[in-house]
């Protein structure tokens, strides 16, 4: 059954700081309809294999590395293969570590670096290659010498480095519909990663994305698996070369992750980590689409997915994993885990989970705390808990990989042809293959009166924040995890939507004047406005509506201002997902969707730009790979009984006409009623779904205008001043008994992702009185459910009557009690002392630098 994400997961808007933040309940719609999960999970999440394919197999030659293997697993001590089965996360081991732990691999998660700099330079990354190869192949002490490998996140080019190529994320590439472009693309990022000294990229991510609310939508190809079978075989060679080759896996080939096995683009309302409820049919045919041909094509590493099926998370899954995919599929090499997913299975934390293994995980993705779990994991192959004949194939499929890659004889990276020569990072010749998928990749979703392809001899207006903006052009997963905290200068080798246009005009006798303001001083003949969502990865993109910036006009604005000046108008878009931008649209004589094309903002100019004769240069040739929907809440997954506003497959051309008829700007106004999951207080009052309330335990009273006084006058709480008039309240705690504040929701939310996420409660605060005894902040998850966490020291530390910002991890919530999944009370400030305190701006935030942690 669908479940109607108008009546209950619609948006609102709020202000917080100045900042418009949308906001609404997801969990809260699972909780209230009816849905698939009602059947059975048991029943449901059962597998029958022999429905799955049964791909062909590649003709890898294994008979050379044969008996090295067998001599290998016969020799290797119970420590020595537990140490391989474990990749730690650079963030928290060292060579040293290596050296001792025997551990099989390490990765690079978006947030970390060598030298714990997330921005090192690129040499700095061949250094600690060759320094924790060094480390495992110490073979004193009669251990014995076994090849590191090292993953890391090249989801669109070696993102993680400094100067390389950025191509566009996986929705640009999807809408190009050229498999053999993936394979070049796939080729020249595996060169790239190669010139650093690493040897395994957790790519390519062959979800596919059913809800774009999803963060994530954008690392997809598409939501349509028909095009799965000839990306993932493209992208897969590229990456690899050809099963057979010589260079099959090494050289200037790498290993590839076919990722994340299986659903995680189905899950219920596009959640983060969440439950996929597709039948197994749906889950072969749709999500599924792409394994065979990866398997066929030789992936060596395929990467289970932190999501679940039918209630039940894929990385405890043994049906999925060893039935289906290893036996049924023939997938003979290993399955590497997600970022600590294991502690998410049932009986499991991060540091103990021999039911994943059980199930059919050969390597744990153990970023922090693969000590504790190399020791728990030791134990239980002791103690039988985890079968020895288990360990020994997990071990035999890892070492396989590694013979199979020449691992064993390559020696140090930096001896590894082409490692070291720097200047193919980010090469002429790589640089133009992205040029060539930017310019594939974008769609013309409107072009009223033939206004592209513009002449280059024109005076062209350059606006919107994103025109000279190459973080913003790159989204997520670019040099940081979030693709946040950096700056053009982070890119030598990149041209900004601007550059590009400005070269472009400059070779045609125009000029290109850059203002993002949109500003003038002499009338332009045409403004390109490039405007879109900022950079995000993962959860923190998750959205409840596919409005595009509700509340907040200033692009919209900056459209009708030019236009109402007659300017033409050309809209840029840049997204990780299809939005709802009807008013954009009305707006703009041409609209482009760019997605997230990368470095090369040069493909843009390419494409609306005419030759000097007025002759087409590049034709638009992008399709849309997903559906764009015709309201702020249409998706694949809920598609709703109107068709959407421009079909999987559009994209006009020069040759089309372009015109497109008004379109209706109105929200539904249901899509107002929904309870905000991330702000709970904001300019002076609780958010949508919330309420403040006042009393003493059981006994609590809505405070209107969240002023009033309750619990005979106990606590009292009137309005003050933070950053704008009335925009704070302040409690006041009389002493005479126990009372509490709180922000009380009438639906509860789901938080456990975001304390997963390591996001924080995070609000502002002024002690005007300290507190007399203890205080509390807690978290209430119903009745008799809580998590509290002390606050009167740190109040009592504030100066006195000045605003100050605390921020405290959920995860504290959590261990104190909390259940996450069921949050009725986000924030809830109890003391039965004196306590005079001021609030404002109560939400959830990220990082955790400046968070309290919990002990
Ligand atoms: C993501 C994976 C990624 C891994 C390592 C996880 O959070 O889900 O896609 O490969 O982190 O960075
Ligand atoms: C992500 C990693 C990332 C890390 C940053 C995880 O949730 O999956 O890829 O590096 O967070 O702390």
């Amino acid at each position: 059954m669908m479940i109607d994400s108008r009546r209950c997961c619609a948006p609102h808007r709020v202000l917080v700081g100045g900042l418009l933040v949308i906001a609404a309940s997801l969990s809260a719609c699972s909780k209230k309809e009816p849905s698939q999960s009602d059947a059975t999970p048991d029943t449901a999440a059962q597998v029958h294999p022999e429905i799955w394919p049964q791909p062909t197999q590649p003709a890898i030659d294994d008979s050379g590395i044969q008996s090295r293997l067998d001599e290998l697993m016969s020799s290797l001590s119970v420590e020595e293969k537990v140490g391989q089965i474990i990749q730690a996360d650079l963030c928290c081991v060292t060579p040293e570590d290596v050296r001792e732990y025997r551990l099989g691999s390490i990765l690079v998660g978006g947030n970390s670096g060598p030298d714990r700099d997330d921005l090192a330079p690129a040499p700095k990354w061949l250094e600690a290659a060759d320094a924790f190869y060094l480390a495992s192949m110490d073979d004193s002490g009669g251990k014995h010498a076994i090849p590191i490998l090292w993953g890391v996140d090249a989801v669109h080019g070696h993102n993680n480095i400094i100067g390389a190529t950025f191509f566009p994320h996986n929705i640009g590439l999807g809408a190009t519909r050229n498999p053999e472009l993936m394979e070049r693309i796939g080729a020249v990022t595996a060169r790239e990663l190669r010139v650093t000294g690493q040897e395994w990229t957790f790519a390519p991510t062959i979800a596919v994305v059913q809800d774009i609310h999803w963060g994530r939508s954008y690392e997809s190809y598409s939501e349509n698996p028909e095009i799965y079978p000839e990306y993932a075989t493209a992208m897969v060679r590229g990456l690899q070369g050809e099963p057979g080759a010589e260079d099959f896996l090494r050289g200037e080939h790498v290993i590839a992750t076919a990722k994340h096995y299986i659903g995680d683009g189905g899950t219920l309302e596009g959640r983060d980590q969440g439950d996929t409820r597709a039948s197994e049919a749906d889950l072969r045919d749709i999500h599924g689409a792409g394994y065979p041909a990866a398997i066929g094509a030789g992936v060596q590493v395929v990467m289970t997915s932190f999501s679940s099926w039918q209630g039940h998370k894929v990385h405890g899954h043994k049906g999925l994993i060893t039935d289906v995919l290893k036996e049924r599929m023939g997938f003979d090499g290993f399955v590497v885990g997600d970022w600590n997913a294991h502690g998410q299975v049932e009986g499991c934390t991060n540091a103990s989970c021999a039911a994943t293994i059980n199930a059919g995980l050969d390597m744990f993705m153990a970023p922090d705390d693969w000590k504790a779990l190399y020791g728990n994991t030791l134990e239980q192959v002791r103690s039988g808990e985890i079968p020895m004949e288990r360990l020994d194939d997990a071990v035999r499929r890892i070492l396989r990989v590694k013979l199979r890659s020449g691992l064993f004889e390559a020696g140090r990276p930096s001896t590894r042809a082409p490692a070291g020569q720097f200047d193919l990072l980010g090469s002429p010749e790589h640089r133009a293959v992205a040029r060539q998928a930017v310019r594939e990749s974008l769609v013309l979703l409107k072009n009223a009166n033939g206004v592209l392809p513009l002449k280059p001899n024109m005076r062209v207006l350059v606006a919107g924040d994103g025109a000279d903006n190459i973080p913003k052009q790159n989204g997520g997963w670019t040099l940081t995890w979030q693709g946040t905290g950096i700056t053009n200068a982070h890119f030598p080798n990149a041209e900004s939507v601007y550059a590009g246009i400005a070269a472009a005009v400059k070779a045609g006798g125009g000029s290109a004047t850059l203002s993002p303001s949109g500003a003038y001083a002499t009338k332009p003949d045409v403004a390109i406005v490039v405007y879109g969502e900022d950079p995000y990865a993962e959860f923190q993109g998750d959205v409840v509506t596919l409005d595009y910036k509700p509340g907040d006009d200033s692009d919209l604005e900056l459209l009708k201002r030019l236009k109402a000046a007659n300017v033409p108008v050309v809209s840029v878009f840049l997204s990780g997902r299809p939005m709802w931008v009807n008013p954009e649209l009305n707006a703009s004589d041409a609209f482009v969707a760019a997605w997230l094309p990368g470095s090369e903002g040069r493909g843009i100019a390419d494409v609306l730009f005419a030759k000097t004769d007025g002759a087409v240069n590049h034709d638009f040739k992008g399709k849309l790979s997903f559906s764009w929907p015709r309201t702020p809440y249409q998706t694949k997954a809920d598609p709703g009984s109107e068709p959407p506003l421009f079909p999987y497959g559009f994209g006009l051309t020069y040759a089309d006409e372009g015109a497109l008829e008004t379109l209706s700007e109105e929200i539904p106004s249901e899509a107002e009623s929904a309870t905000s999951t991330r702000v709970y207080f904001a300019a002076g009052k609780p958010a949508a779904g919330w309420t403040l309330t006042a009393g003493a335990n059981g006994a609590r009273t809505t405070l209107q205008n969240a002023t009033g006084s309750a619990a005979d006058g106990v606590l009292t709480v009137t309005t003050i001043d933070h950053a704008a008039q009335e925009d704070a309240r302040l409690a006041s705690w009389s002493g005479a008994g126990a009372a509490t504040l709180a922000l009380q929701g009438a639906t509860p939310i789901d938080l456990q992702r975001e304390a997963n996420g390591q996001l924080s409660i995070a609000f502002n605060y002024r002690v005007d009185a300290a507190p007399s005894e203890n205080a509390e902040l807690a978290i209430e998850c119903g009745e008799q459910c809580r998590g509290a966490f002390p606050i009167a020291e740190h109040l009592r530390k504030a100066p006195q009557g000045e605003w100050q910002e605390l921020k405290i991890l959920l995860q504290c919530f959590q261990e104190n009690g909390a259940d996450m999944r069921n949050v009725t009370a986000p924030f809830a400030v109890s003391t039965q002392g004196t306590l005079r305190l001021g609030i404002a701006n109560v939400r959830l935030e990220t990082g955790v630098s400046d968070a309290i942690g919990c002990d």
